[in-house]
């Protein structure tokens, strides 16, 4: 089969490192699919930005600030620039044009998921976004996949590395939030703008994700009770400490019953786990989710939550499983069809 023209969008921390690994493991990545995955562009804000990584190596030639052209002539297309316009439109363009879409924008999936749900089931392409859940964890796949057949109950767990690091941070060494929340920037971990990991918005967005998968609904963000760390202080964490505690930020999407119907209910807030609880001993940057079935039990997934080299490890295997699709046919999960399982009002957190 002739070779697949791969577009990345963005060229951030995730970003670098999928162009890297795509152009460095490529004879590999190529034996993998069946046919080589050719790296046809990078598009960018300003091309002329110094990159780590991209800058003065051959990934820099392949910048472009033109999205639009780059997206037109893709057989996939890499979405990694985060937040929703122009991504949005863009990958909306790349999926009526016919090629497959992996993303790792969790905020967008968690905002309009469904209609880039619906476009995708539309076009009869793949849209995949393992990435947009914690970082390196499998949990989109075997929550999207490999729990279809069972009825999930709760799904709970850290999801958001950057407030995981803070608390573990303060709790171990004990820095303040500020100076914590600087250090996270700095190893890759924070959005852009860290308010989204501090207040809980990215960890609810992944939770909104994951619970409209695990419970084959629609949970948008708006349901999802939200407190997120800026409260918490050093004396709150110490104290913590002393009755044998941690603090964790935790997402928990679980089936309830409210004034007599059942439904689900979402929330993400700080929480005291007991310190021999295997959630309290998730560290730095880590997340960890737990998801209780009825016929499978408990299951536990666990591993690097952000960071570039980690997530990029996600997208490149959707990547390949995108790709193997186009060249042996056959098609990933669809979305668009949902049941009518109610979203309860959130609990106050
Ligand atoms: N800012 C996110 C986190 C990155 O800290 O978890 C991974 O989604």
């Amino acid at each position: 089969p002739a070779p697949l023209k791969v577009a990345i969008l963005g060229c951030g921390v995730v970003g670098t490192q999928v162009a890297r690994r795509l152009t460095e493991h490529a004879d590999e990545l190529a034996s993998r699919v069946g046919t080589p995955l050719e790296l046809v562009g990078i598009a960018v804000r300003d091309v002329a930005q110094p990159r780590e990584g991209v800058t003065g190596t051959p990934l820099a030639d392949l910048l472009t600030q033109d999205a639009e052209s780059l997206v037109a002539g893709a057989d996939v297309v890499v979405e990694l620039m985060g937040g929703i316009e122009p991504a949005r439109s863009l990958i909306l363009r790349a999926i009526e044009g016919g090629a497959s879409v992996v993303t790792a924008n969790k905020a967008l999936l968690a905002q309009d998921g469904p209609t880039l749900y619906a476009a995708a089931d539309a076009a009869g392409v793949d849209l995949y976004f393992e990435a947009a859940v914690a970082g390196a964890i499998p949990i989109v796949r075997p929550v999207r996949e490999s729990l279809a057949g069972d009825q999930v109950q709760r799904v709970l767990g850290i999801v958001n590395g950057t407030t995981n690091y803070v608390l573990d941070r303060m709790a171990t060494d004990g820095l303040e939030l500020e100076q914590a929340v600087k250090e996270a920037q700095t190893l890759g971990y924070a959005e852009a703008d860290p308010t989204a990991d501090v207040e809980g918005h990215d960890a609810a967005a992944k939770a909104a994700i994951l619970a409209s998968l695990a419970f084959h609904t629609r949970v948008a963000l708006d349901d999802v009770a939200c407190e997120g760390i800026s409260a918490v202080t050093a004396d709150d964490v110490a104290w913590a400490q002393r009755t044998g505690h941690t603090i964790k930020l935790l997402a928990i999407a679980e089936r309830n019953a409210h004034d007599g119907v059942t439904g689900i209910q979402v929330r993400v807030h700080p929480a005291l786990v007991p310190s021999d609880h295997p959630l309290a001993g998730v560290r730095g940057a880590f997340n960890a989710v737990f998801v209780e079935a009825e016929a499978a039990g408990e299951l536990m997934f666990y591993g690097r939550g952000a960071g570039g080299a980690p997530t990029s490890s996600a997208v490149l295997g959707d990547l390949v499983s995108v790709a193997r699709h186009r060249v042996l046919g056959g098609r990933g999960p669809v979305e668009s069809s949902y049941a009518a399982l109610p979203v309860l009002p959130a609990l106050a957190a």
